[in-house]
């Protein structure tokens, strides 16, 4: 069966909630694609008031981060328990800017993909390469690295239900999109490793997306490779651009 092409936006941390409720509005008209699932990541704080603007429409709202812990002494966390009993069905894990600037590691990751998982919620669970890394021609390494243990003790079965966000760090909100080729070549490494750890069901039936200015001049491209299911999309999906994206196949 053909996988379904998932596009989701990452607000970061951007849109008070009542701008968030705006920009549902001013949204929800332009990303109407039923090939695609819809998914708009957005700030803890903006989860309920942007699920309320979203409603009987395609999109579903997602969070940015989760912990890992149940409840309890964990002051400013956001609890998988509280996305759920709010409707989430996505939430980001690990991405670039959360190792970067919150201390998140690859063993965070795990756990964090684990508890999602024991709460029904689908992980997108980001990865990707520094500059550095790429000139030194390590970057499949590298992912295949940060994959194999965010994955650890993750049934063949969640993870076929995954998703993956390949985001090579340099191309994040650079403007400095990878070529066709460089995501292509990562994705499909991805999805071998995925067949590696588990089986080729598995690989063929997750979903791998790009990430990195995706813009409404590049997803086309992007999304016509064979292992790029969709892509993660930052700056570009605060504007009706984000239209353009989701509707990429039109
Ligand atoms: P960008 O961000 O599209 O602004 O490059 C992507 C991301 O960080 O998910």
């Amino acid at each position: 069966m053909a996988r379904k092409k998932i596009i989701a936006g990452n607000w970061k941390m951007n849109m008070t909630p009542s701008q968030a409720v705006e920009l549902v509005n001013t949204l929800k008209p332009l990303v109407v694609n039923d090939d695609v699932d819809v998914v708009f990541c957005v700030p803890a704080i903006d989860i309920i008031p942007a699920m309320e603007a979203a409603k009987g429409t395609n999109i579903h709202i997602g969070a940015e981060n989760m912990y890992f812990e149940e409840k309890g002494a964990y002051t400013g966390e956001i609890s998988p328990a509280m996305l759920v009993d709010a409707g989430v069905k996505y939430v980001i894990i690990g991405h670039s800017e959360r190792r970067e600037y919150f201390a998140e590691t690859d063993e965070t990751v795990n756990k964090k993909v684990l508890k999602a998982f024991e709460h029904g919620i689908t992980p997108i669970v980001c990865c990707g390469e520094t500059l550095t890394q790429r000139e030194q021609g390590v970057t499949i390494d590298f992912v295949r690295q940060q994959i194999k243990i965010a994955f650890l003790n993750v049934s063949a079965e969640q993870a076929a239900s995954a998703v993956i966000a390949y985001e090579p760090i340099w191309a994040i909100g650079t403007g400095k999109v990878a070529t066709t080729e460089q995501a292509e070549e990562v994705c499909k490494a991805i999805r071998e490793c995925i067949a590696e750890i588990y089986d080729e069901a598995t690989a063929a039936a997750i979903r791998v997306q790009y990430g990195g200015s995706v813009s409404a001049s590049n997803a086309a491209e992007l999304f016509a490779q064979d292992d790029i299911d969709g892509g993660l999309v930052g700056g570009a999906s605060l504007k009706p651009d984000f239209g353009q994206i989701v509707c990429y196949n039109k």
